[in-house]
């Protein structure tokens, strides 16, 4: 892994073709009928509050979406960003007659123009698949995107040695995850959270620990800011 220099370009999260149009009937599939009940316990333990204001970064099909608007009701707002057409598409079939819940198409790696108006910001198996320069840029988004003491939450892979996993872990993230997986399992996000300004940690594990729930609030910023 050391030495070997990553790109954008090898990256698998622009997700598209028939992976894109069959997206959640795979993670089903794939996950041997796992992921349907684990996405469901994940949104639980997400603690979306009534009323709440959640930007959805990398939104994919909708399917996270409709969950958190169960607790948030009509009196929330759920703000999808996403690029995909085919994403886009099932996104807006699946949400269609739920006003508080909207897509926008724009990328979550460059600038956006939110500021302080969410009180939730979530990534969801997104972060992962972009270089760490990209990384910084979202999570440079999602702070001034989110009012102060606001929460980010990042369910994705946990930190940990993939060298020490289990050979079903080493084959999934080496032979069939994005390239760039690895390089973020590597780092530490609670570090790289706390250099853009989170803090007040709370993790949930799944999976044996691979998969992680990361919530963290929007604090000050230090001197130097990232
Ligand atoms: C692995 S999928 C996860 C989808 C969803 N968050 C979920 O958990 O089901 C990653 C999603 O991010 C979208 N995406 C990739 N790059 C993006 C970008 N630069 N801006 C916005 N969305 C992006 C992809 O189209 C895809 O829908």
């Amino acid at each position: 892994m050391s030495g070997t220099v990553l790109r954008q370009e090898d990256s698998k999260v622009e997700v598209t073709g028939f992976e894109a149009r069959y997206y959640d009937t795979l993670m089903n599939l794939i996950t041997l009928g796992w992921y349907p009940s684990f996405i469901r316990k994940v949104i639980a333990d997400l603690r979306p509050r009534a009323g709440e204001r959640i930007l959805d970064m990398g939104a994919g099909t909708g399917r996270n979406a409709l969950l958190m608007h169960a607790y948030t009701g009509e009196s929330g707002r759920i703000v999808g960003l996403e690029i995909g057409e085919e994403m886009q598409r099932q996104f807006r079939s699946k949400t269609a007659g739920i006003p508080s819940i909207r897509l926008e198409d724009r990328r979550i790696d460059e600038a956006l123009s939110y500021e302080e108006e969410f009180d939730l910001v979530f990534l969801s198996f997104v972060l992962h698949g972009f270089i760490q320069e990209k990384r910084e840029a979202i999570l440079r988004n999602a702070y001034r995107a989110l009012r102060p003491g606001g929460r980010i939450a990042i369910l994705d892979y946990a930190n940990f040695d993939v060298d020490e996993a289990p050979g079903w872990v080493r084959f999934a993230i080496r032979r069939v995850e994005c390239p760039l997986a690895e390089d973020f399992i590597r780092r530490d996000t609670k570090e790289i959270l706390t250099a853009h300004g989170f803090g007040e940690f709370r993790e949930e594990y799944y999976l044996l620990g691979h998969i992680r729930l990361l919530v963290a609030e929007r604090e000050e910023k230090p001197e130097g800011d990232v």
